[in-house]
């Protein structure tokens, strides 16, 4: 039988590109580049589906100009902003994504964030680089201390609650808000804020896990961070979309928060040229899933998913 064919937009690391082409007949990238819509028009001509990723904007306009013989998405990624659902559905394309499997990769990253920016790891970091740093000194570049402060979580899904398990180990006191509440075995102790704006000042650490969506957009905007404690710090590791960046930008100008650790940006890699001048804020250029193992578990995800659907299999990880 003829292998199906597969545009995949972006390069895949070696052990998923490997089984990638045992199965199908797959348009590779081999250069990485961001592909043109044109390109993805062009190259997906003749495909039964595309692999893509979410440095690609799938929006309505590129799906509308699908060839008829694309018949499925598959996205290299838990997050599926960048795909527009409805217009997949008009289309009837499956859409899957990769959850469970980056969970612990981007709850460790956000714990890194959180270390980073609460002992100015990167101001440290470039003192020693630079040489600047003279000696030790009781006062020099002294930072918050992490252990036994409180830790909002905004958004405790999978990826939610990993944090707060490592944040357990600091003897953080772990407060959430989320949708629905959690259930005892999942809460273990943490404290359930239904409305997300008395999360706000009870968050020394403020960590934004919530997805992307039109509702959430811009959500950590002037008059929330106002209600934060001063001195707090905000870690973002879901999407920059989450954040209104000028506000952040003023309240880590204005000494109101002390740090942010950022690894997702509104515009990536476009960010706001304004962070980059800031010594609070440390930033990452969206490493959360960025481990070996977890890129690999996320494309085996992937063909996973594509082959349960050319196997006419429901798929594991279907969006729509
Ligand atoms: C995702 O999968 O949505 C992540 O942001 C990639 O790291």
């Amino acid at each position: 039988m003829a292998k199906p064919k597969l545009l995949v937009t972006r390069r895949l690391p070696p052990a998923v590109t490997e089984r990638l082409t045992a199965t199908y007949d797959a348009v590779t990238n081999a250069d990485d580049h961001i592909m043109s819509a044109d390109e993805v028009i062009e190259k997906a001509q003749g495909k039964d589906a595309l692999l893509v990723t979410p440095a690609d904007k799938v929006n309505a306009a590129l799906i509308e100009r699908l060839p008829a013989s694309v018949k499925m998405i598959a996205t290299f990624s838990v997050g599926y902003e960048h795909i527009d659902l409805e217009a997949a559905k008009k289309r009837g394309y499956p859409v899957s994504n990769t959850p469970d499997v980056l969970t612990d990769a981007t709850a460790d990253i956000t714990l890194l964030l959180m270390l980073g920016a609460a002992r100015r790891a990167y101001e440290g970091e470039r003192a020693v680089r630079e040489a600047s740093w003279k000696s030790w000194s009781t006062t020099y570049m002294l930072g918050i201390h992490m252990t036994g402060k409180r830790l909002g979580i905004f958004g405790m899904g999978r990826i939610g609650q990993a944090v707060a398990k490592r944040a357990r180990a600091f003897d953080m006191e772990i407060h959430y808000s989320n949708r629905n509440r959690l259930s005892p075995d999942l809460e273990q102790g943490a404290t359930f804020h239904a409305d997300p704006e008395a999360l706000l000042g009870v968050s020394d650490f403020f960590s934004i896990n919530a997805p992307a969506s039109p509702e959430t957009f811009h959500w950590l905007n002037a008059a929330r961070i106002a209600k934060l404690p001063d001195n707090a710090i905000v870690i973002n590791t879901a999407r920059g979309t989450l954040v209104d960046d000028a506000a952040l930008i003023a309240a880590l100008k204005s000494g109101k928060l002390f740090s942010a650790g950022l690894d997702v940006f509104e515009n990536e890699p476009n960010l706001n040229p304004a962070y980059r001048e800031l010594s609070n804020v440390f930033l990452l250029p969206h490493l959360g899933s960025a481990t070996v193992d977890t890129r690999n578990a996320m494309g085996f995800k992937a063909l996973d998913n594509l082959d349960a659907f050319f196997a006419g299999k429901p798929l594991l990880d279907r969006v729509v």
